[in-house]
Order: structure tokens, then sequence, then C-alpha cells
């Protein structure tokens, strides 16, 4: 694929299987990931994320075939939204039914909600059906089993005032993620700049 004035660096080598698992998001930078990884505490009951899988999701797109990935990259290419700050504000929980996750709150929303509904206006362009679940962005820091609702409560007593600097956001990812037996690997496949 053509590089448009070096803003999207799509690897179209990255691919070898039939189906790619993608989903778009913003990778907080290292001083805000330090922050995130010295919230987790040693609890076993929690299943922390690791710091290279830190990710604010975009949107999840799933499972699609190459031509499709690459119809997508493109359409995100010709997106433009400006770049904005963000912080770290609270921690939550989602709750599904035998466990669910923990996550990093952030601030302002609109900014992230903004850039979020262009994204997806991109990916109907692309022929994506519409995604119907509300957005509401998060950073996951655990993955929680229904057992253990008590260290959940206690992580989001003691971060409950979890808060950083303002950290700017000038690029969203496309990553791929591959499933091993060592759990998920996030690949970066394009990269596509906000100014
Ligand atoms: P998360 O954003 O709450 O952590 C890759 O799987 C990423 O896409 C994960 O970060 C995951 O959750 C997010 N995601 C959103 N919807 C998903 C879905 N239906 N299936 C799997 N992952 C999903």
């Amino acid at each position: 694929m053509a590089l448009a004035e070096g803003r999207a660096r799509f690897a179209v080598n990255a691919y070898f299987g039939l189906m790619h698992r993608l989903f778009l998001a913003i990778r907080p930078p290292e001083n805000i990931r330090d922050l995130l990884v010295d919230a987790m505490d040693d609890s076993p009951a929690l299943r922390w994320v690791g710091d290279e899988q830190l990710h604010l999701t975009l949107r999840f797109i799933g499972e699609v075939e190459r031509p499709v990935a690459n119809d997508i990259a493109a359409s995100l290419d010709r997106l433009r939204s400006p770049a904005f700050e963000l912080r770290l504000s609270g921690v939550g929980k989602f709750e599904r039914r035998n466990g669910g996750a923990l996550w990093a709150g952030v601030a302002p929303k609109e900014p992230v909600a903004a850039l979020a509904a262009k994204v997806e206006r991109a990916l109907q362009q692309a022929g994506l059906e519409p995604e119907r679940r509300v957005f509401a962005p998060h950073i996951t820091l655990a993955r929680w089993n229904r057992r253990n609702a008590e260290a959940v409560e206690a992580f989001l007593r003691r971060n409950s005032d979890l808060h950083s600097e303002a950290f700017a956001v000038d690029r969203f990812i496309l990553f791929e993620s591959k499933l091993s037996r060592h759990g998920a690997h996030y690949e970066e496949i394009a990269g596509f700049i906000l100014t």
C-alpha cells in the first residue's frame, strides 16, 4: 500500500494467516503505563495485564480477512482528527457473568469519544457493520473471576483517587491480537497520526 505522506505505516507483510483479529487503540506513554503498573498489586486473585498490553480500545473489530483489513487501513488513513490530551481518572470494573475486568478511567471523555465516532464512520465506510455497544473509554488492568470479588473491591477502594498528569494523544494504532498458549499478544499493524 502506498504511504500517504508518511501518515500510515501499513505492514502488509505482517500477515500470514487467513483471518485477523483486529482492534484500534490508543497506547498510553511510558510514564502513564508506569503509573498503571505501579497500581497493580500482587494479589494472585487478579490476572494483571502486562505493560506491553496496556491500551485504550477505540473500537474492537474482530476477525476479518486480509482484503477487509486493507480496506480498513485505507479508510482510516483518510480520517482527519485533532490530537488531544487525556489524563487517568479513577478506576472501575466491568462485571460479566463469571467475572470481569478492572480498569482505569480517563478524562475528559469528549475528545476521545469524538475520535471513536470518527473511527466508527471510517469503519462503516470500509463496509463494517455498526458497533451497537456504547463507547466507554477505559484501560483494562486486570481480569477477575467471580470467586475473587473481595480482591476486586480492595483494589477499587485503594485506587479510587488514581489520577495522572495530562498526556498527549497524537496517534492511534491498528493492532492484531494473536492468541497463543501464553495469552494474547498484540502486534502493531499500522499507526495513524492525529494532527
Ligand atoms: P478491553 O478494551 O475492555 O480490554 C482486544 O481484544 C481488545 O479489544 C481488548 O482490550 C478488549 O477489551 C477489546 N474488546 C472490546 N470488545 C471486545 C470483544 N467483543 N471481544 C474481545 N475483545 C474486545
